[in-house]
């Protein structure tokens, strides 16, 4: 009793003597690089270069909130430049699209029962987002910029109908101001969905920063983007903090986590959206190269688009902002199946890659007719003669890929070869 360490004894454990090993190391940073596809090489090269020992104490963590060495997290840093880069009060950083897209229905106080009008084109996970929490999708026609219809709105609306998602699609906008004005008119909260189009401006702002909120996905399949991540933008406090409070349900954004809830609605069971380290750090980069990414996309776009014609048998694309639009891709719809099966053959052997999806397509969660998942609940709106247009305009379009790294001459070949198929096919229309 008497040689307890409390009354004055030696502690049994005072000193340590098993030397504590970073969690994530050198090991870990050296299979980032091999995934990187690095050569065996280079591999060998780094992993001379690189150990444990040079590595802050308890080394690097993946984790913003877990903080083992001095400095703002990376997920900190990656949002304040999400800030400055939109010109936002709020941007918070999420693991996926879809998720910014839960957060941005549960922000708005989206529930059962509500209805949310979203285009008729676009991707599942716009609906999805708006079923997850319980809501029902209603489809919107598009019209031939491939974007939700204004026009169609009116007929969208009934005594439900909470909000809508204007959704910016394949690096062009919607057509914004007629979407606002609807919303205000009716009172509905506003979430742009702009996964497909960052960096893509709307009378020269940008898309995300005209809605209540703006959602995003930086996953590997967007232009820009590592591997998957997501980003909610909005100039509203409350809103903000909703959206946070569906990604990290466990409350680690609260000044005190524990504390209860500071005003109604500050509180509800959300989830776990965070964004990795990891994540952030590839993504802050991603982001740094945004601009040059859009502008060398519409470079492209511009220089080929400017050098085509007008054809009686074809519509190309609508615009509603030419200076705003990226063009990652250019669209057009022949007037027949016929004729754009015939269109995208000789491209194809002109060497100029067009996709053409025909009326008998496999399902492509592109389009609201095909969306199986909200199936059950919302069939009824997944009908194909609820949105005649998209149907068609789907079905019918032809897609020629652009490449943002085209130098002017590929440009130009590719519009020599558009404009030698169309002559050949089609009536020009001066
Ligand atoms: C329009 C649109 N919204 C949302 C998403 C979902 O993004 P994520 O895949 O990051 O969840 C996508 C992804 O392709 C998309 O195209």
């Amino acid at each position: 009793m008497n040689d307890l360490a409390l009354h004055g004894g030696t502690p049994a454990f005072a000193q340590r003597t098993g030397q504590p090993q970073p969690k994530i190391g050198t090991a870990e940073f050296l299979a980032l690089a091999h995934r990187f596809g690095y050569s065996e090489e280079a591999l060998q090269r780094l992993a001379a270069a690189v150990s444990d020992a040079d590595l802050p104490p308890g080394g690097p963590t993946l984790s913003r909130w877990i903080t083992a060495y001095p400095g703002p997290p990376e997920g900190e840093l990656y949002e304040a430049e999400a800030r400055a880069k939109y010109g936002v009060k709020h941007a918070q950083a999420v693991s996926s699209g879809t998720g910014a897209l839960h957060c941005a229905a549960q922000a708005v106080g989206l529930r059962p029962g509500d209805e949310v009008i979203v285009p008729a084109m676009g991707f599942l996970a716009t609906s999805m987002a708006v079923a997850l929490v319980g809501a029902t999708p209603v489809f919107c026609d598009v019209d031939e910029s491939l974007q939700l219809d204004p026009g169609g709105l009116e007929a969208c609306l009934t005594a439900r109908t909470k909000a809508v998602i204007p959704t910016h699609h394949w690096g062009f906008v919607c057509d914004l101001e007629p979407v606002l004005a609807f919303a205000r008119k009716h009172d509905l909260a506003v979430i742009e969905d702009c996964a497909q189009s960052p960096g893509a401006t709307y009378h020269g702002r940008f898309v995300g920063t005209w809605g209540d909120l703006g959602c995003f996905s930086i996953s590997a399949y967007k232009i820009t983007g590592a591997g998957e991540g997501g980003m909610v933008l909005t100039n509203d406090d409350r809103l903000a903090e909703r959206a946070l409070q569906t990604a990290e349900g466990g409350g680690l954004w609260r000044p005190d986590r524990f504390a209860p809830e500071r005003y109604a609605g500050e509180l509800f069971a959300g989830t776990n959206y965070r964004l990795s380290e990891l994540e952030s750090t590839l993504d802050r980069v991603q982001l740094a190269k945004l601009d040059d990414v859009v502008a060398r996309y519409r470079a492209v776009f511009r220089r080929i688009v400017g050098q085509l014609g007008r054809y009686a048998e074809i519509t190309w694309q609508k615009s509603n902002d030419p200076e705003g639009d990226i063009g990652y891709m250019l669209r057009f719809f022949p007037q027949t199946h016929e004729l754009a099966q015939q269109i995208v053959a000789a491209l194809g052997a002109e060497g100029i890659g067009a996709g053409y999806r025909g009326p008998q397509a496999a399902p492509d969660w592109h389009l609201y007719s095909d969306m199986y998942p909200l199936f059950g609940d919302h069939a009824d709106q997944c009908r194909p003669e609820r949105c005649p247009r998209a149907v068609d305009l789907y079905n019918r379009v032809v897609t020629v890929h652009l490449d943002q790294w085209y130098s002017p001459e590929d440009a130009d070949a590719i519009a020599l070869g558009l404009t030698k198929v169309l002559d050949a096919y089609c009536t020009r229309v001066e």
